[in-house]
């Protein structure tokens, strides 16, 4: 499959947008501060909070596991059985307390926070796959 170019100039903050590279969903979220300042916060509840298990690119390989901060960029798809995760951007503390945004799986109940990472006691047996990617400026990214 071909690339995809991505506007993300006018993805608002929260906001998760979504494109299709080879045939599968690929999200781009713009995270607010308050929800970057909650990740670091979190390791202690999550499976494996350095995403040494997951296949990555060497550029994800840091807490928030993308190149810019404030932009996560993931492929949508459980890594359980390949449901896609809904994304909860202010309910999330009904699943995980103390937290303001994250993705649930609606099909066996796994959750990710906002860097994709799978929480304890839930089906899904890794983090969400982070696709590879690149800035081309400042407003485009490509996928792929
Ligand atoms: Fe997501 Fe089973 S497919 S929890």
């Amino acid at each position: 499959g071909a690339p995809v170019e991505v506007n993300i100039n006018k993805v608002e903050p929260g906001q998760l947008i979504r494109v299709e590279w080879r045939g599968k969903p690929v999200w781009v979220v713009r995270r607010t501060e308050t929800v970057l300042n909650e990740l670091e916060k979190l390791d202690g509840q999550l499976r494996d909070p350095a995403s040494q298990e997951e296949q990555q690119p060497d550029y994800a390989k840091n807490p928030a596991r993308s190149i810019k901060p404030e932009f996560f960029i993931a492929v949508g798809i459980c890594t359980h059985l390949g449901c896609s995760p809904t994304y909860l951007p202010d309910s999330f503390g009904e699943q995980v307390e103390g937290v303001t945004a994250g993705f649930f799986c609606p099909c066996h109940g796994s959750k990710f926070d906002m860097a994709g990472r799978v929480f304890q006691g839930v089906p899904a047996p890794l983090n969400l796959v982070i696709p590879p990617h690149q800035y081309l400026d400042d407003n485009t990214v490509l996928i792929g």
